[in-house]
């Protein structure tokens, strides 16, 4: 048989058509079904410093850490946990929803990796004892890492809509004592198991971007404090988020009335207060349901990271396990509200006066979030990229959350005196050949632990 070159084209061209249909048919069903965030779960040291106490021991007035920054409290990691051992534990509620022979990746995002060469990943695929068809890696950009690996989590699921993807963010924020960063450091990692027919949060398909080389936060490899030319990153986030928000409202012809909540890059829990009212401010027609509303959820959101600090990575998303956790009920997360007898009443008012209302809308109580509600989120991260978008809440979301664990955790935590957080904060491993065995105490409530470093290698248990 002969084929002529017409028949050739047009067997072709039929071919092509074909593979277009069937591209585009797929294409319409990967779109129909949601893809986004199935389960999501943090762990946080056991151990913590009352932020009073620092400002006291700093000879700093309390209120300008309470208050000004916004921080209550600060996870103090002992020097046998590192962000492989928070990663895993942090992943460790997920396991039950993990099916083995779907689950293709696992992706860490952390600006505290433990080696600048093998992922972090592969630590905590061995610590969980996941499949070995995995691929295991490590995304770095400062806190915008986490986000890095949801998006390509959630890339990755879109083409392949059977699969799994295992996102962890973890980090240890550490500036060193004494410097004005040392208020906002923390420790802790946020799992998110990514899916297709997720059950909490069907994350959608319309990020807006903005990468630009600036020298506001870095770390060299040699150290394990960050560097950082604070006011300067703090001025950077408010106009990348000014930037992006205004280019995703024209895009989507949206506007603040049209979000139910928005969260946010927590370094510090003011920090985020801050860009919402510059877009609150330059918004022509937010009503002022919404405008209380907004802020509202967004004092809910900030319960977690006030008790936790800056987990760089994860905070955007502690931010929002805050929100969906704690929403309806947001006092059960206060440290007075668990522990009456340590309430300071100057402290509880400040904390709530950090959000003004206004008079007319005092004591509103909105309603609580529910299915179909749309949730923007900043993502921030120094040197440094901006990225806002927004998720969709699914249907009995609440059910699918930790959130009783999640409190349990958090009122359990040791605290710790400010000259027993500056002796854990120096006993962690140093960046030298030396060989490490890790602290055997103080390895409560935990599952996972750096034992050693012995000839330069890392031995976890
Ligand atoms: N009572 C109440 N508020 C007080 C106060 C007091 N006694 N004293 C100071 N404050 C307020 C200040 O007015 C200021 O508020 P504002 O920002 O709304 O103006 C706030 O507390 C912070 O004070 P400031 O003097 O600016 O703090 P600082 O020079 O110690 O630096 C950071 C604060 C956040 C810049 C610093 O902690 C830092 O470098 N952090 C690490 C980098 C970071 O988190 N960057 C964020 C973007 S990623």
């Amino acid at each position: 048989m002969t084929f002529s070159l017409k028949n050739i084209e047009s067997n072709h061209a039929k071919q092509l058509f074909k593979d277009n249909e069937n591209t585009s048919v797929e294409n319409t069903h990967v779109e129909s079904s949601p893809v986004g965030i199935d389960r999501i779960s943090f762990t946080t040291p056991h151990y913590y410093v009352d932020l009073t106490d620092l400002a006291k021991a700093r000879e700093i007035d309390p209120n300008k850490f309470t208050i000004g920054i916004g921080q209550s409290e600060q996870s103090v990691p002992p020097n046998n946990q590192d962000i492989v051992t928070l990663g895993a534990q942090a992943a460790l509620p997920l396991l039950k929803y993990v099916k083995k022979d779907k689950l293709k990746m696992l992706i860490v995002g952390t600006e505290s990796g433990v080696d600048a060469s093998k992922s972090s990943a592969l630590y905590i695929h061995n610590l969980l004892k996941l499949n070995s068809c995995a691929r295991c890696i490590e995304i770095k950009e400062a806190c915008y890492g986490g986000t890095a690996a949801l998006m390509t989590a959630c890339d990755y699921v879109r083409v392949h809509k059977d699969s799994q993807v295992l996102v962890i963010a973890a980090d240890i924020a550490r500036y060193g004592l004494n410097t004005p960063g040392e208020v906002t450091q923390g420790a802790g990692a946020v799992a998110m198991l990514i899916s297709a027919n997720p059950h909490v949060l069907k994350i959608n398909d319309d990020s807006v971007v903005k990468s630009c080389d600036i020298q506001d936060f870095w770390r060299p490899v040699y150290q394990d404090t960050a560097l950082a030319r604070g006011k300067f990153s703090s001025e950077k986030y408010i106009e990348f988020f000014l930037d992006v928000w205004q280019k995703y409202s024209e895009q989507n012809s949206c506007d603040l009335n049209d979000f139910a909540a928005l969260c946010f890059h927590l370094p510090y829990t003011k920090m985020g207060l801050k860009a919402l009212r510059a877009a609150m401010d330059s918004s022509e027609n937010l009503s002022e349901t919404s405008r209380v509303r907004l802020l509202e959820k967004y004092e809910t959101s900030t319960k977690y990271s006030r008790r936790i600090g800056n987990i760089y990575t994860g905070s955007l998303y502690l931010g929002l396990l805050s929100l969906l956790e704690l929403d309806g009920n947001p006092e059960i997360a206060n440290p007075e509200v668990v522990n009456p007898g340590a309430a300071n009443p100057a402290a509880t008012s400040i904390q709530t006066s950090t959000i003004q209302t206004n008079s007319s809308c005092e004591n509103q109580k909105f309603s609580s979030l529910k299915e179909g509600d749309k949730i923007g989120l900043f993502s921030y991260g120094s040197g440094a990229i901006g990225e806002f978008f927004t998720g969709t809440l699914m249907q009995g979301f609440k059910q699918a959350l930790f959130a009783s664990e999640h409190i349990e955790m958090l009122n359990s935590r040791a605290k710790l005196t400010v000259s027993e957080y500056e002796k854990m904060f120096n006993s962690v491993a140093k960046y030298c050949p030396e060989d490490f065995v890790s602290d055997t105490t103080h390895r409560d409530c935990t599952q996972f632990f750096l034992n050693s470093i012995s000839s330069q290698e890392r031995n976890y248990i």
